[in-house]
């Protein structure tokens, strides 16, 4: 009922009464009323006055009620551990979600390591279910790293690159990490649970060596519903596009391609000049001993 007057509110671009949203949503005007009252005391500033309703300006919030139009059903959490725990249990139990965090305490990123998510950040998991083999998994990774490179370059017109496999950059610092766990079958993907976290405007702390922010790159605070929204659309876009679609667009947007790279992996470290992905997304490189394909590792940019 909220999402029916906010979004009525948001039409409205000046007063409404509470008489035409009480009729529109089929409630009584003192229902309208009390809503209101909890849009107020959630950061909502709303003028009162004999013309009815005006919206003056929304919390920066991420709040479900926010995002009208998406097929899933959202999930808004305050605090959490991490967006991974909870749509873990939502995507066994057959769901299609989004659940966003405005803060996790144990956030994790690939490699075992950790994700700082502080408040001012955009932190979410959207569960999918694509219909390809697990062996292709990857491409839903670069599918991911390619919707909020675009997405940055659409609204703020910085230069979002992708550094294998699937980080996002601005002038070479990361500003998007992307982390993806999947439950799989021997030949069919049960979900993909896709992390994404983006360094919108929360504060860098120093152990993110070779980070950045969006509100760094850009010197202001930026609208995190907005660079949100913009994200799931451009995934939305592109999650039935087929794997050379994404994997074109993916090398079209990279920095990775022509760079020396060193790649580490568990038992090993190999460096080379990345030279081409293939159409699994693994990573071909060039070294002393000849052609590689890396499927997975940590990649480092070699100046
Ligand atoms: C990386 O190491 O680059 C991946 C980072 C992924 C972070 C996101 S934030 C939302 C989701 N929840 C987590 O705990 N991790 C992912």
């Amino acid at each position: 009922m909220r999402k029916g007057i906010l979004r009525a509110l948001y039409q409205a671009k000046g007063y409404i009464s509470g008489e035409l949203i009480s009729k529109r949503l089929g409630i009584s005007r003192v229902a309208v009323w009390k809503h209101i009252q909890t849009l107020k005391r959630e950061g909502y500033i709303i003028d009162a006055s004999p013309k009815g309703y005006k919206l003056i300006s929304s919390p920066d919030l991420l709040l479900p009620d926010e995002f009208i139009g998406l097929r899933q059903k959202v999930y808004y959490l305050k605090e959490v551990s991490s967006t991974m725990d909870v749509a873990k249990k939502l995507a066994k139990r057959g769901e299609e979600a989004i659940v966003i965090a405005e803060t996790q305490t144990s956030g994790r990123g690939r490699l075992g390591r950790r994700w700082h998510s502080q408040k001012g950040g955009i932190y979410f998991t959207i569960i999918l279910r694509p219909r390809i083999g697990p062996a292709h998994a990857q491409i839903i990774n670069l599918m991911a790293a390619v919707s909020v490179a675009r997405a940055i370059r659409s609204l703020f017109n910085l230069e979002a690159k992708l550094k294998w496999p699937n980080d996002v950059l601005i002038r070479g610092k990361k500003v998007c990490g992307i982390l993806a766990e999947m439950e799989a079958e021997m030949d069919v993907i049960k979900f993909v649970n896709l992390g994404i976290g983006i360094n919108a405007n929360n504060p860098i702390s120093l152990y993110e060596e070779g980070a950045t922010s969006i509100k760094e790159e850009l010197g202001r605070d930026i609208s995190r519903k907005e660079l949100l929204m913009c994200v799931l659309n451009e995934i939305e876009k592109r999650k039935s596009l087929l794997g050379e679609e994404i994997i074109s667009e993916w090398k079209a947007l990279s920095s990775t391609i022509n760079k020396k790279v060193r790649i580490i992996m568990q038992d090993e470290v190999v460096e080379g000049e990345a030279i081409d992905i293939d159409t699994d997304g693994a990573l071909i490189l060039r070294t002393d001993k000849g052609i590689r394909r890396i499927i997975a590792g940590d990649c480092i940019h070699l100046k």
